[in-house]
């Protein structure tokens, strides 16, 4: 009897069938899985980039640096609509799929969202990952068909939980006879599940809520895989329209050659103080750029699309880098050149150069 309501004393034989189940087996992973997917969500809400739509980190920055490279532009062309909406719902999204997997509810349902995100985030930020298992969004998608086909595996899980509960309120006869009762427990389930959903998704919400809050009163989170938020003064932003940019191709400096003035005028360059940079838009190819003012090289400019997977880099003033949000690529400020992670390239160089005070893009 003792050895019933202790049933460690069982010994190792009752240790190992108690292991023996699939539940055990991978519960590390569905831990990795959950954990990563709630702080996933959280570095975005307490990111105030990340739906700051100036800014080439939020998620609308990323969404267009991506819409020409990804085999799913149209529909993130169609997302830019709303951005808000969509940025909230990956953020809240990965948070559900990381809690639900935590506390085992309805965790094949939360499975599918997972790899869904997974594979959303494949055909975007990873999409021009070479090789493709340098970008970690594949590996989730198949790690999630794990937990799609096996559920928590009866272990430490709400899901299994709710099942007893619903087995153990008294049937009555009458159901019992007419062969209703599974039917009857199958239905309970379904209304203990959604309840106990509501729930976790009530507190979850408030936990997101308030992450973004406090995010946004203490600054904000730096970049890890996700969108940076980099710290330093505010960057600038050059202006160059297209009207400006007409009118100024063809003004020649008095007395200087024509082809030191040729080119489109982007802006001042008194806007730009050394150690600094700013971003434009790439009048030849309207991709997002920095002009960087250098200490050592003077004005430089560099495509802000990173060469690993296209990723649209932000600026460090404090180290001089360029930082790749997606995958912490990481690019000297003064020549572009790749200063750690995967990137196999270095930054495209722009050529620019100043005449009275005015930065021109050759
Ligand atoms: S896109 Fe992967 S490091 Fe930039």
């Amino acid at each position: 009897m003792d050895s019933m309501n202790r049933p460690w004393l069982l010994g190792p034989a009752w240790e190992a069938k108690r292991f023996d189940q699939t539940g055990w087996r991978i519960l590390p992973l569905r831990l990795f899985l959950a954990v990563t997917f709630i702080y996933a969500s959280l570095q975005k809400l307490a990111n105030p980039n990340y739906l700051d739509a100036s800014s080439p980190a939020s998620v609308v920055g990323q969404m267009k640096a991506l819409e020409s490279t990804s085999p799913i532009g149209p529909l993130l062309r169609l997302s830019l609509h709303a951005p808000t909406l969509v940025g909230l719902l990956i953020a809240f999204g990965e948070l559900a799929v990381g809690v639900g997997v935590l506390v085992g509810l309805w965790t094949r349902l939360a499975a599918v969202g997972g790899a869904l995100l997974s594979l959303t985030f494949f055909l975007t930020v990873s999409w021009s990952t070479t090789p493709y298992f340098y970008g970690s969004d594949i590996v989730f998608v198949f790690a999630w068909t794990v937990f799609i086909g096996c559920g928590a595996g009866g272990v430490l899980s709400l899901d299994a939980w709710i099942r007893l509960r619903a087995q153990q309120v008294p049937t009555g006869p009458r159901s019992r006879a007419s062969g209703v009762e599974s039917e009857l427990i199958a239905r309970r389930t379904l209304v203990l599940g959604a309840r106990a959903a509501g729930l976790v998704a009530l507190a979850a919400g408030a936990a997101g809520a308030l992450t973004a809050v406090v995010g946004r009163a203490v600054g904000g989170t730096r970049s890890t895989t996700a969108e940076p938020s980099l710290r330093g003064p505010a960057q600038p932003s050059l202006t160059a329209s297209p009207s400006s940019a007409g009118s100024t191709r063809a003004h020649h400096h008095h007395g200087g050659s024509s082809s030191r003035t040729a080119g489109v005028a982007i802006g001042k360059a008194s806007r730009v103080s050394s150690g600094q940079a700013a971003r434009f838009n790439d009048p030849a190819t309207g991709e997002p750029a920095w002009l960087v003012h250098s200490p050592q090289s003077g004005f430089v400019a560099f495509s802000a699309v990173c060469t690993h997977a296209g990723c649209s880099v932000g600026f460090d003033s404090s180290s001089q880098e360029f930082r790749c949000p997606c995958h912490g690529g990481r690019f000297d400020a003064g020549s572009g050149r790749v200063l750690g992670g995967p990137p196999p390239a270095p930054l495209r160089r722009i050529a620019v150069h100043v005449v009275n005070n005015e930065i021109r893009v050759d």
